[in-house]
């Protein structure tokens, strides 16, 4: 049954409403150019979003997966590799690595749902070629103890920031700091499309113009050569022009969601089994994706936020290997076990008001019976 929500998780046409003017522009301007393919609206998007993560390329691509598949391609990930990362992600930064050949090796994550950076350094043997990172939720993971371990053992470093654009860890910014990063523009990110879209940042021009090649069914679109085999895999033109425009309002975006957070923590605070979203850590920027708040009694509480017109969401409630399809093995990893049981998201957006947040707040401590 379809429900209309008092406060939705999100609002895609609230959205749309404010940037309305600025958005038909961008679009009009694609078509009625006919500049729907590798126009400079995708350039400029690519060079602007280069820029706001603190590298020197940005490659557009179709995906949030397609960037971290093309980013372990093009750092020679293959068969007989493994590559280190987090069971608490969403299933395409696992599958990227299944795509190569490589075999995952899935670790487990601390109270920040993040990698325990212990668990990676058990997790190594003489095959790990790359680890990868999932700064989940808009919060970086520790990325001194990552650089140091990854340092050591010379791993590479591939970064799944699909969830952190504008996250910075003292700083510097998420999709900076390894040989690649990689971000998704689906609609319900901080920086999102109107489809599906990603973008891969890196400083290496060799991964940059592999990257470039593989969204291009690997042709050099200079010399129509073909250099390997590729993907159909492009950011289309007109997203990247409509990005573009957002790209502009994404600071002012990234500030109200932390005003919403701060909102959330000052109004759901001191209820007992209730933990929120806030960690230690002045090296940290969270850009709060998520808003994920974490009890034991996360059905009974998403239940009743249902049916007082909250839209919550659950990411995830099922651990990835127990999907049998995907084949992943067996794993035993109990803080992600736990984790799936326990978490919950609030509504969090750049559309989310004071009153919506004060609503659902409400609705969470007459749950709880606290006053
Ligand atoms: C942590 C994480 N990794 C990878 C992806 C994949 O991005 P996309 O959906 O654009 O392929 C997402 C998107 O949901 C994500 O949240």
């Amino acid at each position: 049954m379809k429900v209309a929500y008092r406060v939705p998780f999100v609002d895609p046409r609230a959205h749309y409403r404010r940037l309305k003017d600025e958005i038909d522009d961008a679009i009009h301007a694609c078509l009625s150019r006919g500049d729907l393919i590798l126009r400079q609206q995708l350039r400029d998007f690519e060079a602007h979003l280069a820029q706001f993560v603190g590298t020197r390329y940005a490659v557009g691509v179709n995906s949030g997966f397609h960037a971290l598949h093309f980013a372990l391609i093009a750092c020679g990930v293959g068969p007989g590799d493994e590559v280190i990362t987090v069971a608490h992600t969403f299933v395409a930064t696992i599958s990227a690595i299944v795509h190569t050949g490589a075999t995952p090796v899935l670790v487990d994550v601390g109270r920040d749902y993040n990698m325990d950076m212990d668990a990676l350094e058990r997790a190594i043997t003489p095959r790990t070629r790359a680890v990868i990172p999932v700064h989940l939720n808009g919060r970086l993971c520790d990325m001194d103890r990552l650089m140091e371990i990854a340092g050591r053992h010379r791993l590479l470093i591939i970064e799944d920031a699909a969830q952190a654009l504008g996250g910075t860890f003292r700083g510097r910014g998420a999709g900076s700091f390894g040989v690649a990063g990689c971000f998704s523009h689906y609609p319900f990110k901080v920086l999102g499309g109107f489809g599906d879209g990603g973008t891969l940042t890196t400083s290496d021009p060799e991964i940059a113009r592999m990257a470039t090649l593989l969204r291009y069914n690997g042709e050099d679109r200079e010399t129509g050569e073909y250099h390997c085999h590729g993907y159909t895999a492009l950011l289309d033109n007109v997203q990247a022009a409509v990005l573009d425009v957002k790209l502009k309002h994404l600071p002012a975006w990234i500030e109200h969601r932390r005003q919403i957070a701060d909102l959330y923590r000052e109004q759901l605070a001191g209820i007992p089994d209730l933990a929120l979203p806030h960690f230690d850590g002045v090296e940290y920027r969270d850009t709060y994706q998520n808003y994920v708040v974490r009890t034991g009694q996360r059905d009974a509480l998403a239940a009743f936020l249902r049916q007082r017109g909250v839209e919550t969401l659950v990411h995830w409630p099922k651990p990835v290997w127990e999907h049998a399809g995907l084949r992943l093995g067996k794993w035993h990893l109990p803080k992600t076990e736990a984790i799936c049981r326990e978490v919950l998201s609030l509504p969090m957006s750049a559309e989310t008001t004071e009153e919506q947040v004060a609503y659902v707040t409400n609705c969470i401590r007459e749950f709880f019976r606290v006053r």
